[in-house]
C-alpha cells in the first residue's frame, strides 16, 4: 500500500474549562507560575457527566458521521488511553455499541495503554495493519481518549482532557515516512499509577522532566541516524517544516525544540547559525547529564531557537495551551492545531511527531503531508474540526466549581450504584453523556 497513514480527524475536548490566571490566583501561587512559568493558557475537564468513554463516543460518531463513513467500512478499532475505568474490559468494546447497531463485529483491535504513549502504539498498529498481508481493504479507526486529573498541587494545573478519533488507510493526505522511526524505551518511575482506588497518579515531577528530555534525545539521535542510511545525507531541523510535540505543559515544548536546536549544534549541521555557534560553544563540552541540569544552556538554547521556534513549533501549540495536557491524545491535538493553523500549505511538507509515555516508552516519527482529495484533503479536515467554533462555545468555571467538581469526581471513580444530574445543558447538540453506573458497576450512557 502506499502512502498509508491518517485520511481523516477529529477531536472533542469538554467545554467546561478554567483559566490558568484564575486558578493561579485561587491556588496562591506566585502571578505568571502557571501561564508565563508553565506556558499555560486554559484547562478543561470532564464534569460529572463526562468521561473518556462518552468523549470517545462523541468522537467516533461525529467522525464517521461528518466524512460520511459507513461503519461497517471499519475493520480495526484501536483505542489509546491511560485512564482506567474496567481494567479487563477494554474501552473499545464500548465503542462497538456504535458497529454492532449497523451489524458489523467483525473489528479487531483493543486498548494500548502505557502512560500518554497508548495513542501512538494504536496507531502504529493500524498503520502496521493497513500495510500487512492480513488488511481487508478495510479502514482502520484509532481513538486517542483522556482524562488528566491530578491531586491538589504543583501538577494539578497541568491537568486536561480531550478525545481524538483518526481514520487509517491508504492514499492519505497524512503520510506516514515509516523508514525513519526512531524509539527509546526504559524502566523508571517517573509517573505511575499504582494506586488503582484513586484516578490520581503518583508524579516526581522533576524526574518526569529530565527523563522526558532524556528520551527526546535519544529518539532523536536515532532517527537522524536512520535518515542519514537512507537518504545520503544528514537530518537537521531545517529537513522539517513543523515539529510536534507531546505536550504535557508549553514550557516543556518550548525546552523540548530547544534541546533538538542543541543536538544540531553538537552535530555541527550546517543548519546552526554562526552567531547560535558562538553562545553555545562554552556548553559543548559538558557531559550529557550535567547539561540537562544547566539553566545556562537551558536559556542560551531557548534564546537562539527562539525564531525557529516560533515558525516551526508555535503553529503546532494552540489546543494544548487551551485544554491542557491530554495524555493519549495530547501529541494529535497539538498537529490539529498544526492543522487548523496551516492546512493551505501544508501540502508537501515534512512534519515530525515526538511522542512520550511515562514509565517510559518514547518515538520519535514523520509524516509527509499531501493536499488529498475530498472528503480526505487537509482542508477539509480542518473545516469538520472546527477548532475555533469549539474553543468559542466553551463555558469557564470559577476555581471553587472546578475544585467541587474535582472532589466529586474523586467520590465517584471506582464507585457504583449511583445516578448523574443527567444536566447536559453545557454540552452541544450530539455529545454523549453518562447517565447511570450500576450496583454491578455497569455503565449507561446518553446521546444528546
Ligand atoms: N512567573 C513566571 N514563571 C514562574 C513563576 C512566576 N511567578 N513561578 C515559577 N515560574 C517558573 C519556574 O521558573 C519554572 O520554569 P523553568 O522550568 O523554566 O524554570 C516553571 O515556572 C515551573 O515552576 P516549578 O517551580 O518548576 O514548578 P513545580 O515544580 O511546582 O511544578 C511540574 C512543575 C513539576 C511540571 C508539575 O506541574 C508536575 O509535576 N506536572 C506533572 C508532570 C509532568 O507533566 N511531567 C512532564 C512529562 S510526563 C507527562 O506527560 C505526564
Amino acid at each position: 500500500q502506499k502512502n498509508v497513514g491518517i485520511l481523516a480527524m477529529d477531536i472533542y475536548f469538554p467545554p467546561t474549562c478554567i483559566q490558568q490566571e484564575a486558578l493561579e490566583a485561587h491556588d496562591g501561587a506566585s502571578k505568571g507560575k502557571y501561564t508565563i512559568g508553565l506556558g499555560q493558557d486554559c484547562l478543561a475537564f470532564c464534569t460529572e457527566v463526562e468521561d473518556v468513554i462518552s468523549m470517545s463516543l462523541t468522537a467516533v460518531t461525529s467522525l464517521l458521521e461528518k466524512y460520511g463513513i459507513d461503519p461497517k467500512q471499519i475493520g480495526r478499532l484501536e483505542v489509546g488511553s491511560e485512564t482506567v475505568i474496567d481494567k479487563s474490559k477494554s474501552i473499545k468494546t464500548f465503542l462497538m455499541q456504535i458497529f454492532e447497531e449497523c451489524g458489523n463485529t467483525d473489528i479487531e483491535g483493543v486498548d494500548s495503554t502505557n502512560a500518554c504513549y497508548g495513542g501512538t502504539a494504536a496507531l502504529f498498529n493500524c498503520v502496521n495493519w493497513v500495510e500487512s498481508s492480513s488488511w481487508d481493504g478495510r479502514y482502520g479507526l484509532v481513538v486517542c481518549t483522556d482524562s488528566a486529573v491530578y491531586a491538589e498541587g504543583p501538577a494539578r494545573p497541568t491537568g486536561g482532557a480531550a478525545a481524538i478519533a483518526m481514520l487509517i488507510g491508504p492514499d492519505a493526505p497524512i503520510a506516514f515516512e515509516s523508514k525513519f522511526r526512531g524509539s527509546h524505551m526504559s524502566h523508571v518511575y517517573d509517573f505511575y499509577k499504582p494506586n488503582l482506588a484513586s484516578e490520581y497518579p503518583v508524579v516526581d515531577g522533576k524526574l518526569s522532566q529530565t527523563c522526558y528530555l532524556m528520551a527526546l534525545d535519544s529518539c532523536y539521535k536515532r532517527f537522524c541516524n536512520k535518515f542519514e542510511k537512507l537518504e545520503g545525507k544528514p537530518f537537521s531541523i531545517s529537513d522539517a517544516a513543523y515539529f510536534v510535540f507531546h505536550s504535557p505543559y508549553n514550557k516543556l515544548v518550548q525546552k523540548s525544540f530547544a534541546r533538538l536546536y542543541f543536538n544540531d549544534f553538537l552535530n555541527n549541521t550546517s543548519s546552526v547559525e554562526d552567531i547560535a555557534k558562538e553562545k553555545l560553544g562554552p556548553f559543548s563540552a559538558l557531559s550529557g547529564d550535567e547539561s540537562y541540569q544547566s539553566r545556562d544552556l537551558e536559556k542560551a538554547t531557548q534564546q537562539v531557537a527562539k525564531h525557529l521556534y516560533d515558525a516551526k513549533v508555535q503553529p503546532t501549540t494552540l489546543l494544548p495551551k487551551q485544554v491542557g495536557n491530554m495524555y493519549t491524545a495530547s501529541l494529535y491535538a497539538a498537529f490539529v492545531s498544526l492543522l487548523h493553523n496551516k492546512h493551505t500549505t501544508l501540502a508537501g511538507q515534512r512534519v515530525i511527531m515526538f511522542s512520550y509515555g511515562s514509565g517510559l516508552t518514547s518515538t520519535m516519527f514523520s509524516f509527509q503531508l499531501r493536499e488529498g482529495q475530498h472528503p480526505f484533503s487537509l482542508s477539509n479536515i480542518a473545516t469538520v474540526m472546527n477548532v475555533s467554533g469549539k474553543l468559542k462555545s466553551r463555558h469557564e468555571f470559577l476555581p471553587e466549581k472546578f475544585v467541587e467538581t474535582m472532589k466529586l469526581m474523586e467520590h465517584r471513580y471506582g464507585a457504583k450504584d449511583f445516578v448523574t444530574s443527567k444536566d447536559c445543558s453545557l454540552l452541544s447538540p450530539g455529545t454523549y453523556y453518562l447517565t447511570e453506573v450500576d450496583s454491578m458497576y455497569r455503565r449507561f450512557y446518553a446521546k444528546k
